[in-house]
């Protein structure tokens, strides 16, 4: 059995392999933003999850690096066209890549990364390559569909809590859920175990995304590592935003509108409104409620997991830590 810390160790030894060689390659402007984005680090959840998955049937997690590797190349390649379709200037509390080179350049190493995923994922030398790939295709289109609901419903006034639900799950949680299946894949699991991780990791990828947004609006700028208010600003229909519109006494509502149809606005004034409103209304309580509901679910889809408790602990262990998170 590797413990988490382990995991956490060989992640980052392969990533920095991959961003010397990336430091060595040319054209410039095409690596180095890669090697840059890589290097700003992040908790690197989704390949710790793929190797913790892996572990839950062998010894041998080795095999599940490449598709470890795939997904964290996969999952910045998202955030590098996540910060320009959200106008972002900080992740990981570093410029983002379109302001510190350009958006031409965010773009291009961008799609780059989303190839070079394919590419590690072909690495590989499991048996059910096959499987890894169309699962992780699938994952891939998925995100694409929630990332575009999440743009669609900025100017969507009647967005209803079960469509925001479908999105976060389409654009955040199925790649946590994949990073798990994966990690079963990779170790030849059964499916009946393959398939309640991947159920595990939806629920749990739900409750990370609603964490998310809360951190959005409360968390410390400086641990979350990104802007606090972005989603305020751009008018995202959050579970917290689309809670405070179902709740809020009429007048309450008349101003977050006002808000919203604003095009020019102060944002430090526009998110102030929103925390007050916000507060006024116990959102933050509510969300964590909700956060707890889906949290449950998934310890509920664990319990069903039918390996020893020894076994699996570290899987709850990991579920626990990323729900705890500040950043
Ligand atoms: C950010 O993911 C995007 C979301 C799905 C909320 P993470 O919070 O895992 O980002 P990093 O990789 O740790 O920076
Ligand atoms: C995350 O949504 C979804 C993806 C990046 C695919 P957000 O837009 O909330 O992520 P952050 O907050 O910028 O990390
Ligand atoms: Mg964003
Ligand atoms: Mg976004
Ligand atoms: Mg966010």
């Amino acid at each position: 059995m590797h413990t988490i810390k382990d995991i956490q160790k060989l992640i980052s030894e392969e990533i920095l392999k991959e961003i010397s060689l990336l430091n060595e390659s040319a054209p410039k402007n095409l690596y180095q933003p890669i090697a840059y984005t890589l290097a700003m680090g992040g908790k690197r959840l989704r390949p710790v999850m793929v190797l913790l998955a892996c572990n839950l049937f062998t010894d041998q997690i080795e095999k599940a690096i490449p598709a470890a590797v795939a997904i964290e190349a996969f999952h910045n390649f998202t955030l590098l066209h996540d910060d320009i379709m959200d106008e972002a200037d900080v992740r990981r509390n570093c410029a983002t890549v379109h302001k510190k080179y350009n958006r031409n350049i965010a773009i291009l190493s961008g799609d780059a990364m989303s190839i070079m995923a394919y590419r590690y994922l072909q690495k590989s030398e499991t048996a059910d390559l096959g499987s890894m790939f169309s699962l992780f295709s699938q994952t891939a289109l998925e995100v694409c569909e929630g990332q575009q609901l999440d743009m669609d419903f900025e100017t969507v006034m009647d967005v209803s809590i079960p469509e925001y639900l479908n999105m976060i799950r389409l654009k955040t949680a199925v790649l946590l859920a994949c990073s798990l299946k994966m990690g079963a894949l990779a170790a030849n699991a059964p499916e009946r175990i393959a398939d309640l991780l991947y159920a595990f990791g939806i629920n749990l990828g739900i409750a990370f995304q609603l964490q998310d947004d809360l951190l959005d609006v409360f968390a410390d700028q400086k641990k979350f590592g990104k802007k606090i208010g972005g989603d305020i600003v751009s008018n995202k229909k959050t579970f917290l935003l689309l809670k405070a519109l179902e709740l809020s006494a009429p007048d309450t509502k008349k101003e977050l509108l006002e808000w919203i149809d604003k095009k020019e606005f102060d944002a430090p004034e526009k998110i102030k409104a929103f925390r007050r409103i916000y507060t006024n209304l116990n959102i933050k309580e509510i969300t964590i409620n909700s956060i707890e509901e889906f949290y449950q679910s998934a310890i509920n889809i664990w319990n069903e997991i039918d390996l020893g408790l020894d076994t699996k602990s570290e899987l709850l262990q990991l579920a626990h830590t990323i729900m705890d998170r500040d950043h």
